[in-house]
This record gives structure tokens, C-alpha cells and sequence, in this order.
């Protein structure tokens, strides 16, 4: 025997949640699906497991995809301040961190905790450890075969199964395996927010940076990438930290990206301010008062101005040199050979193409009853709390129709 319910969501995270508790408060018979042990298992781990859950700032500007645009609506009917006035009904405790995100004082299980108690208060069933075997047209509905052998008829389908960032945590591309199957185009899918690297010739050279941090200014190749002012890390592999993984979704293979990492200071003017002041100071001294001293040293060892054993003093450089030393400060130019994928990215950017959906509701447009939400559709927020945003303007947008 079928089970019949009026909404079927398939993934139990933060689109999903959301969705399952708007469809249930107006009195649908919702059932949430997800193959994982537990619900919102990444907002669990989400902002080194304080959940930046939104930011304060969160516009249209702070998203990308074929049509960015299309987030408008969602985002309007629910907003960051819905979002901050719920948490605040729950009782959380939040602050902002920095650039308008916002952070748990304590936990990120507070926020899963309030959106499952309001699921549960909302009539809605959650199976978690279940998958969808298989998924058809049924009527003016869908029929689900579900991973337990159970089959399940739904007047609407809502697919709220995320991307494909962090594998090892459930994420698969099922999303846009349903969108093919019903005739929705996805577009390219690849990983974003997401730890650059290098080539080994380079990777050797910058080795001893490792663990260096410095707040920068970076920018990519393409004309619509806005430069990014937040710290950038030299790790094992290449650049991480949070200006590397907002430029990250906009470089793309082959293009190069460029790094301010002095913001604020013309290295070359301070420099020749500081020869004219006592040219017999060590270079390395003078760039250490404006970069960290290991980043300093690995500089003037790249440009030839400083060997082992063998300091330079700022007298012995001519205005050349010290341009060419403060270019490599302002301006360092760097081609990255890759990202370190799906593995460590926090987002997957592309998804569900939104012309195929209605922006005020998430439907398809062709496929009556069938929705997606979230992640999984090609909207990707920046860095610092847009993406739960989306998540949860999407995933309410479409539980006020499904
Ligand atoms: P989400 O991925 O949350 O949920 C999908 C659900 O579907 C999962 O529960 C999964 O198990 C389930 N599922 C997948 N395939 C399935 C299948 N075939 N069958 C059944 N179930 C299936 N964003 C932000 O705004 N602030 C932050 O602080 C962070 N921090 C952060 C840290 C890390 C480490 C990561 C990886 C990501 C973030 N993000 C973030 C991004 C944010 O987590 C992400 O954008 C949202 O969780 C997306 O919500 P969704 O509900 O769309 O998908």
C-alpha cells in the first residue's frame, strides 16, 4: 500500500527544514525524506559550529548564477530580518562577527533544534536514514519508491537535496538528476568557496609560508568578480582563507587572480620613505613593519633583494627595484592550478536553472508540483551567511505553495 501525503521533501537541511514547516503550518501533510542519520548535518558544522545563519546586508549583489536576479523575490518575501526575528523568538543568542555575519553565541545545534521542534509543531513526519530509490509522474502528482521499499504518492515533490560540496557528508548530485529526468537544464556545476592551490615548482618555493595569514585585497580576472578586502592564508597545498574563498567562485582555470596584500599602504612610498629616513635599515625590517616578517622574507627572496646569510639594506636599492618590490606587495599576480574540490568546498555554484522556475514560488515551470529549493538550484551566495539565507528564503518561498 502507497503512503499518500500532499508534500514529499526529499533532504532534511536547511531548505528542506524550512520548506517542511511553512507547507505543514498551512496544514499540509508533509513528509521529509533524508538518507543521513540526522537533520541539517551542515548546518551542524557550519561556521565552525556556530552556524553563521544569515548576514545583515544580504542583497541580490551578493550572489551569483546565469541570473542572479531570479533570488530577488525569495529573498524580499523572506528576508535576513524574518530569519533574525525567528531566532530571537527561539531565545538564541547571536552576534555579529564581522561584514554584517551573524553567529550562535553558543551552538549551531541551536538552530537545528529550533527548526525541528517547529517541524514537529507544524504536523510534519521526518524519516531520516531514507533515501529515494526512484521518483515518476503519478496522476497530477509524483510516486516515490523510497530506499525502505516503501512507495510514497504526493500531490508535490520538493527537492531540497543541496549540491555536492563534502561528499563524505551525504551531498550527491540527485537534485539535478531529477531536474534531467524531468526536463529542467542544469547548468555547470563545479566547486566554490573552496581552498585554491598550486603547481609543485611554486607550491616548493612558497612552502615555508604555510600558516602565514594577511589581510589582503583580491580580485580575479573576470569583470563581474568584485575584489574581496578579508584575510588570505598560505597553506600546504596554496591559498585558503576567506578572501581566497570568495574569489574562488569567480576564477576560473587558466586566469590568474591578484592580491593587494599591504590594502591601504603604497609599499613603494613607505619604502622610500623609510631609505630616506635611514637607508642603512634592513629591507627585510622595513617590508616587516608592513607585511608579517615571513611573508617579507619570502618576498625579497623571490626578487633576488635578500640570500641566506646576506640581508639587503634599503640604501642599496634604486627607485626601480623598490617599485618592483612594492608591486610584488600591491599586485602579486599568481596562477592558481586548481581548487581542492568538492571535498573541502563549502557550496557547489551552478545548479537548476532558474529559468525553468517561478521565482516567487520554486516551481518548475513545466513540471505542476514540482519544486527546488535551496543549494541545489543556481543561486550561490557568498562567503559569510548568504547561503543559508537563500536556503531559507527559497525553502519558505516554496512552502507557502507546495
Ligand atoms: P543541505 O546540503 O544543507 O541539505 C541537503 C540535505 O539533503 C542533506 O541533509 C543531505 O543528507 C540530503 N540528501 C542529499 N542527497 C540526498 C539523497 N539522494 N536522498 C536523500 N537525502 C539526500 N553557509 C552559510 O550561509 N553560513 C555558514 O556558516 C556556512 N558554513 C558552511 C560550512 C561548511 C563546512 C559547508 C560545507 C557549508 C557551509 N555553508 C554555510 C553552506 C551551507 O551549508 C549550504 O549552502 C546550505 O546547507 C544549503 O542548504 P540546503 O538545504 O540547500 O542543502
Amino acid at each position: 500500500m502507497a503512503e499518500t501525503v500532499d508534500v514529499l521533501i526529499v533532504g532534511a537541511g536547511a531548505a528542506g527544514l524550512m520548506c517542511a514547516i511553512e507547507a505543514g503550518r498551512r496544514g499540509r501533510r508533509v513528509l521529509v525524506v533524508d538518507h543521513a542519520r540526522a537533520p541539517g548535518e551542515k548546518i551542524r558544522i557550519s561556521g565552525g559550529g556556530r552556524c553563521n545563519f544569515t548576514n545583515t546586508g544580504t542583497t541580490v549583489a551578493n550572489f551569483l548564477g546565469e541570473n542572479p536576479r531570479f533570488a530577488a523575490s525569495a529573498l524580499k518575501r523572506y528576508s535576513q530580518h524574518d530569519f533574525i526575528k525567528r531566532v530571537d523568538q527561539a531565545g538564541i543568542a547571536w552576534h555579529e562577527k564581522t561584514l554584517g555575519q551573524l553567529f550562535c553565541d553558543d551552538s549551531a545545534k541551536q538552530i537545528i533544534r529550533m527548526l525541528v521542534d517547529d517541524l514537529r509543531a507544524a504536523g510534519a513526519t521526518l524519516k531520516l536514514n531514507t533515501g529515494v530509490d526512484a521518483v515518476q509522474r503519478s496522476g497530477d502528482g509524483f510516486e516515490a519508491r523510497l530506499s525502505d521499499g516503501s512507495v510514497v504518492r504526493a500531490a508535490s515533490l520538493v527537492v531540497a537535496t543541496g549540491g555536492k560540496s563534502i561528499p563524505k557528508m551525504g551531498a550527491t548530485g540527485w537534485a539535478y538528476e531529477i531536474a534531467r529526468q524531468f526536463g529542467l537544464r542544469v547548468t555547470e556545476t563545479r566547486p566554490a568557496l573552496v581552498p585554491l592551490t598550486f603547481e609543485t615548482g611554486l607550491l616548493e618555493q612558497l612552502l615555508p609560508l604555510a600558516g602565514v595569514a594577511v589581510d589582503a585585497v583580491v580580485s580575479a580576472e573576470r569583470k563581474d568578480a568584485p575584489p574581496f578586502a578579508e584575510a588570505m592564508l598560505f597553506t600546504h597545498r596554496g591559498l585558503s582563507g576567506p578572501a581566497i574563498l570568495q574569489i574562488s567562485s569567480y576564477w576560473r582555470e587558466g586566469e590568474a587572480i591578484r592580491a593587494d596584500m599591504a590594502p591601504g599602504v603604497k609599499v613603494f612610498e613607505a619604502l622610500k620613505a623609510a631609505k630616506e629616513a635611514n637607508g642603512k635599515q634592513a629591507l627585510a625590517t622595513a617590508l616587516g613593519h608592513i607585511i608579517p616578517r615571513r611573508l617579507a622574507d619570502s618576498i625579497l627572496q623571490r626578487e633576488g633583494l635578500q640570500t641566506p646569510g646576506r640581508e639587503g639594506k634599503l640604501a642599496e636599492l634604486g627607485n626601480a627595484k623598490l617599485q618592483a618590490l612594492g608591486a610584488a606587495v600591491n599586485g602579486w599576480t599568481v596562477k592558481p592550478v586548481g581548487s581542492e574540490g568538492y571535498r573541502t568546498a563549502e557550496v557547489t555554484l551552478g545548479g537548476v536553472d532558474t529559468a525553468a522556475l517561478d521565482q516567487r514560488t520554486m516551481a518548475a515551470n513545466a513540471v505542476p508540483g514540482l519544486f527546488f529549493v535551496g543549494e541545489a538550484v543556481d543561486i550561490t551566495g557568498w562567503l559569510g551567511g548568504y547561503n543559508f539565507q537563500w536556503a531559507w528564503s527559497s525553502g519558505w518561498v516554496a512552502g507557502q505553495s507546495c
